[in-house]
């Protein structure tokens, strides 16, 4: 049938959605995207990944002029003071700039944005407000909301998600963060850095799960250093809010005595859930599988042909860079290329002080598969770090011990979130520690730790 409104129509136009939908066009494919909110970029550039680096950034800045830790550079800054009001300003420009800016990249790239919640009538149609949409092929790329917790109802003043922890009007006096998971952690650090006092319920034994235990554990002792208050292996059985505060019920996760903790705020951060509620998947003949996410095979295709999904919705980590490389290689499957994603190297980075970054193998996956070799190199040996007193941290790199091949980096560092990119390229390209050990690394620079940790796992790095 010739009766299709577009080639593609894709719904959501979060990083998967609008890049799909972007990648389509330019393919020559007449696109449209559905997207509920007022403005383009979806859960990170709205609420997530954009604001939240706003937030990051701004308050390093004013617990460096505050903290008088730049008097060792000869900076003595007296009267230091916090302006919530403009610091909010900023993350708001950053995020108005930035939706702008995709809004600006449809037209330019003729994708039409149709304003509405889009729900499926059949595998080839949607209804996006009054009007019903017919596409030779529809992309999902609906995102992910915050899971909630049975007890703990979000309110938005005492008891607010991520969204919300980025709005507070107020530096809270005591901060709690139920859940010690990136969010956590860098919304924790962003109140922490700005007065409050943060403590974290974990229900683990550690924050960060799924990062190199090594890492967690570095990344525990520097938390603690900074004042977090971190309550591992702990529950939360009841939230009770007022006026006032939120009186929370805590106990170990193993079951035992419980106590109180009297809060200002609570920031519920337990993860994220697939958003697949009111798109009438039925209508098209999908399920969920029992994480509610869409499965597909390894090219983005569902079950149903011409549907595919993408991004926080379809299985893999909840990532912007994730969502938006698998965007592109849907759109290039649709217009029938080859499009690939390699999801063994996804990077992961952690914007909190220092940064914590990683790709690939942590050491325990990497010892459960064979031999392994493990070079390190703390950045107290690194010049540039020693310089800049900058030496929390260390990179480490996990090799193959028969082949030498790069199964896994971690880096503890300010630098971490770019440093990774080298490790990711080199293990993209099959790299062997021998390979980055050999590669001239400018001096003096942080990276030069990633050549350092290379040489060790071989022999010796020099600088140790
Ligand atoms: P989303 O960005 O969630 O976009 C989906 C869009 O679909 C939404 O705009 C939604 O309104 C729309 N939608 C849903 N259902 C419908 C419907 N039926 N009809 C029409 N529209 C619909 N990731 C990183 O890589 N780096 C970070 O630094 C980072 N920081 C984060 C910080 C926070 C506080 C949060 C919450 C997340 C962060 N993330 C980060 C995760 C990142 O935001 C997500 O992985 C990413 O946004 C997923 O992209 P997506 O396109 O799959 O979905
Ligand atoms: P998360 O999965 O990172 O962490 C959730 C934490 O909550 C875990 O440590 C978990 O053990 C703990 N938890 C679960 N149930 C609990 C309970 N009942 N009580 C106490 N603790 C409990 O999820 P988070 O932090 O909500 O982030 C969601 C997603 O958003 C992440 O998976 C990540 O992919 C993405 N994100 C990425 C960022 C980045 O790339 N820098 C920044 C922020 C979010």
């Amino acid at each position: 049938m010739a009766d299709y409104d577009y080639d593609v129509l894709v719904i959501g136009a979060g990083p998967g959605g609008y890049v799909a939908a972007i990648r389509a066009a330019q393919l020559g494919l007449r696109t449209a995207c559905a997207e509920s909110r007022e403005t383009l970029g979806g859960t990170c550039l709205n609420v997530g990944c954009i604001p939240s680096k706003a937030l990051l950034h701004a308050s390093e800045l004013f617990h460096e002029a505050h903290s008088g830790a730049l008097a060792q550079f000869g900076i003595k800054i007296e009267g230091a003071s916090l302006d919530l009001d403009a610091m909010h300003g900023q993350r708001r420009e950053a995020v108005k700039g930035l939706t702008g800016g995709i809004e600006f990249l449809f037209k330019k790239n003729k994708v039409d944005w149709l304003k509405g919640r889009a729900a499926f009538t059949a595998a080839d149609s949607v209804q996006v407000g009054d009007r019903t949409v017919r596409a030779r092929n529809i992309v999902i790329a609906t995102g992910s909301s915050v899971t909630p917790l049975p007890g703990v109802a979000v309110d938005g003043k005492r008891i607010v998600d991520s969204a919300g922890a980025l709005e507070l009007a107020e530096v809270p006096k005591h901060l709690v963060v139920i859940g010690g998971g990136v969010i956590g952690m860098e919304l924790g650090s962003v109140w922490l850095r700005l007065g409050a006092k943060v403590t974290v319920v974990e229900y683990l034994d550690q924050i960060l799960p799924g990062m190199d235990g090594e890492v967690r554990r570095e990344a525990t002792k520097l938390f603690k250093k900074q004042g977090f208050e971190l309550r591992t292996s702990t529950k939360v059985t009841a939230a009770e809010a007022s006026d006032t505060g939120v009186r929370l019920t805590v106990e170990p996760a193993a079951g035992g005595a419980a106590e109180t903790i009297e809060a200002d705020v609570v920031l519920l951060a337990i993860g994220r859930r697939p958003n697949t509620e009111g798109l009438a998947l039925d209508k098209a003949g999908l399920a969920t599988n029992q994480r509610g996410q869409i499965e597909i095979n390894h090219d983005f295709a569902t079950s149903v042909p011409g549907i595919w999904a993408i991004g926080d919705v379809a299985p893999g980590p909840m990532l912007a860079h994730k969502a938006e490389d698998e965007g592109i290689a849907v759109a290039e499957n649709i217009a029938g290329r080859t499009g690939i994603v390699n999801h063994d190297l996804i990077p992961s980075v952690v914007y909190t002080t220092p940064e914590i970054a990683g790709v690939g193998l942590t050491e325990e996956q990497a010892k459960e598969r064979g031999e392994i070799r493990v070079g390190k190199f703390p950045f107290l040996a690194n010049s540039r770090a020693k310089t800049n007193k900058d030496t929390d941290g260390f990179v480490k790199i996990i090799a193959d011990a028969n082949n030498d091949r790069v199964l896994g980096v971690w880096i503890v560092c300010s630098l971490a979130g770019t440093m990774i990119a080298q490790a990711v390229q080199a293990m993209e390209f099959g790299a062997t520690s021998e390979d980055i050990a050999y590669t001239c690394h400018a001096h003096p620079t942080h990276p030069e730790a990633l050549k350092e940790a290379a040489m060790a796992v071989l022999g010796k790095p020099i600088h140790m």
